[in-house]
């Protein structure tokens, strides 16, 4: 067991990960090359290759946050072929994109589902597409609602669920005590209470920008 830091994984490491990774397909290279000129925060493709790893098996995914639908494909692929996601965001300008991203990589229509809504006013509205029980939910929208977006899934997860949250790192901020905007306090507050959360076994992956991954103890 390596106990002290004298060496930790870094770009060599990533970029040889990613080498011996199955190809991208051609619908995710599709995404990345239409969100960077677009300004759409996606999730990085290291962490990609977490999400489908994580999706296996998982039928039932809630996201928050769809945007261009990446990293939902991400899951898709993951997922059993008779998996189903429900994708929450009210930007319809960016779903419909999503779709013909998600039918180009072969992605049944019936198989993902979006909720044109924001997330808490459609969990408090009982949105029917949202009832659980859900296998695995993945946190990617509004930083300063990630908890509220966490107590809102609780009571439709299924027991052994993950519950996966994006950006929890925020680029080095949360980590950096002397950082304080909004955005960094929201964050390094969900992950202080999630990873002393009794309900969940958690911990963050270095991964991206840093990837929240919770087990619901059901
Ligand atoms: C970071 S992007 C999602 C990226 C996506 N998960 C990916 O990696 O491909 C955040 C998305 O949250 C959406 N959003 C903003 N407010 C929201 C809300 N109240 N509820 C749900 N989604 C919201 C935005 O429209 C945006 O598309």
């Amino acid at each position: 067991m390596k106990g002290n830091r004298s060496w930790v994984p870094g770009a060599v490491e990533m970029d040889w990960i990613e080498s011996l990774a199955p190809p991208l397909s051609e619908a995710l290279a599709a995404i990345e090359a239409a969100a960077a000129p677009d300004n759409i925060p996606i999730v990085d493709r290291d962490s990609g290759r977490v999400l489908v790893a994580l999706a296996a098996g998982r039928r039932r995914i809630v996201e928050v946050g769809t945007a261009y639908g990446y990293s939902t494909l991400w899951l898709a692929l993951g997922q059993p072929p008779d998996g189903s996601i429900v994708t929450i965001d009210p930007d319809t300008t960016r779903t419909d994109r999503a779709r013909a991203w998600w039918r180009q990589a072969g992605i049944a229509d019936e198989r993902i589902r979006v909720v044109s809504a924001r997330a808490l006013e459609a969990f408090a509205a009982r949105e029917p597409a949202l009832e659980g029980p859900f296998d695995l939910a993945f946190i990617d929208a509004l930083k300063p609602e990630y908890s509220a977006y966490l107590e809102a899934l609780v009571p439709r997860l299924a027991p052994g669920a993950l519950v996966v949250a994006d950006n929890v790192l925020w680029s080095g901020r949360v980590a950096n005590p002397s950082v304080d905007d909004d955005n960094t306090l929201a964050l390094r507050a969900f992950d202080a209470v999630v990873l002393a959360d009794p309900r969940f076994s958690a911990t963050i992956l270095p991964v991206g920008d840093g990837l929240l991954v919770a087990g619901f103890r059901g």
